[in-house]
């Protein structure tokens, strides 16, 4: 007890309840204090300060051409419809709703995926894209029985490390970016695969990668799908942006259907929180691709004993969204509409910062990676010196790593944008 006493200040004694005449220590007393999370800290930093200029680039979520927060037209209609429907709010099964799983398989496979068609490919509905990340990682630490060790590439989503390890995976790295080209290494990409062990797990954005909005090519992805054949490596898909790259669903998923044409037996991550705009609705897919009926029940049974001890079943609201917007002509067809409509808006904020930059500004600066880079994120390639004068002297909010999300600027703030960039990187 006297050990324990004197741990704790005088000046906190005098303060603590006295409780049966013993001096009370909160049981949490010992917890030390964690760093902010680096992305969702941003906008903590964002909301205290007091200049009307301020612009929020870090959180990745789609901002309308005012800087609001956009609900699809789609997607209210949809919520509409099923507020009509006078549905119960029992529980979902295990895995999800049913006929969500079917259409955003579908959506991402492609309705002419022979595997899909054949009903091998195992599917969860998960809590959007985290949630199917975190139960491939589990999954694959339980099941996998080649490696625990996932590769990702440098840099890659800060999420994903603690996804993984959290999961009981090894993590490890492999070169994707050049800091000197402002574009993909492909060269140091593929000499990475190369020198992976045989059989590892390895970790590819789909498209729109993030942070640095630098996707290979389709040529690329070819190569890259017979390297990692060779390797016999076990492909990760992580689709968090299908539309967002290109503004079409079909071409943001090349890499995905290549794979699975080519014969690799991939786990495929997918989140309905940017393309839906159903952020905080949670709603997403975990798929695998098996190679007979009988191996996707035995696969689909072990989802179930994942999923079961951690949050049972999924949220239902935002699963009947996309599964009435997916599985419904019209609406779909407009959905589409809207997520090229998102995509090109990013895309016209790209370019229009550009020319501001070099004709407005007159920079020396070479900006053409803005326009190169695709998806929602620009990756700036400048220092955290001046990452930190764009925030402390601008009021410019974006990561550390001079990532911005190109789906916050409008017509209404890239004057300013444009002008504090210019600044901090001229002198
Ligand atoms: C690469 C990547 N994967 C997955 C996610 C997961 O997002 P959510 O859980 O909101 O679907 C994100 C979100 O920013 C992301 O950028």
């Amino acid at each position: 007890m006297s050990a324990l006493i004197t741990r704790i200040s005088r000046s906190t004694l005098a303060m603590k309840p006295v409780v049966n005449s013993v001096r009370y220590q909160s049981v949490w007393a010992g917890v030390p204090a964690g760093p902010p999370d680096p992305i969702l800290g941003v906008t903590e930093a964002f909301k205290h300060d007091k200049d009307p200029r301020k612009i929020n680039l870090g959180v990745g979520a789609y901002r309308d051409e005012h800087g609001k927060p956009y609900v699809l037209p789609s997607v209210r209609k949809a919520d509409h419809h099923i507020a009509k429907s006078n549905l119960n709010k029992e529980y979902l099964p295990i895995t999800g709703l049913p006929g969500f799983n079917k259409y955003a398989a579908r959506l991402a496979y492609g309705p002419d995926c022979k595997v899909l068609n054949s009903h091998r490919i195992a599917t969860t509905q998960t809590i959007s894209g985290t949630g199917a990340l975190r139960i491939a990682g589990e999954f694959l630490a339980r099941h996998y029985p080649h490696s625990k060790e996932i590769y990702l590439p440098t840099p890659s989503w800060g999420n994903h490390r603690p996804i993984f390890q959290n999961s009981g995976l090894q993590v490890k790295q492999y070169a994707y970016y050049d800091k000197e080209t402002v574009a993909l290494d492909f060269d140091g990409m593929v000499r990475d695969i190369k020198n992976m062990p045989n059989k590892s797990i390895i970790l590819l954005h789909a498209c729109a990668h993030n942070p640095t909005g630098v996707d290979p090519t389709q040529e690329q992805w070819k190569t890259l799908s017979n390297v990692v054949k060779e390797k016999e490596l076990f492909p990760l898909f992580d689709m968090a942006y299908q539309g967002f790259a290109s503004g079409d669903t079909d071409r943001d998923a090349f890499a995905v259907r290549h794979f699975v044409a080519e014969g690799h037996q991939i786990a495929l991550c997918q989140s309905f929180a940017k393309n839906m705009g159903l952020y905080g609705e949670r709603c997403g897919l975990l798929s695998f691709v098996t190679d007979s009926r009988d191996e996707h029940a035995r696969v689909d049974s072990q989802l179930k004993i994942t999923v079961r001890p951690m949050y049972s079943n999924p949220p239902i609201h935002g699963a009947r969204i996309a599964e009435t917007i997916l599985g419904n002509h019209t609406l779909y067809s407009e959905w589409l509409h809207e997520v090229k409509g998102m995509a090109d808006r990013i895309k016209s904020m790209r370019a229009t910062l550009k020319t501001l930059l070099y004709e407005e500004h007159g920079s020396k600066h070479n900006w053409d990676h803005i326009t190169n880079q695709i998806g929602m994120f620009a990756f700036l390639g400048i220092t955290p010196e001046q990452v930190n004068k764009l925030v402390n002297e601008h009021h410019v909010y974006l990561t550390q790593d001079g990532r911005i999300s190109v789906a916050g600027i409008t017509n209404e703030n890239v004057q300013h944008l444009a002008a504090s960039l210019h600044n901090v990187t001229s002198v």
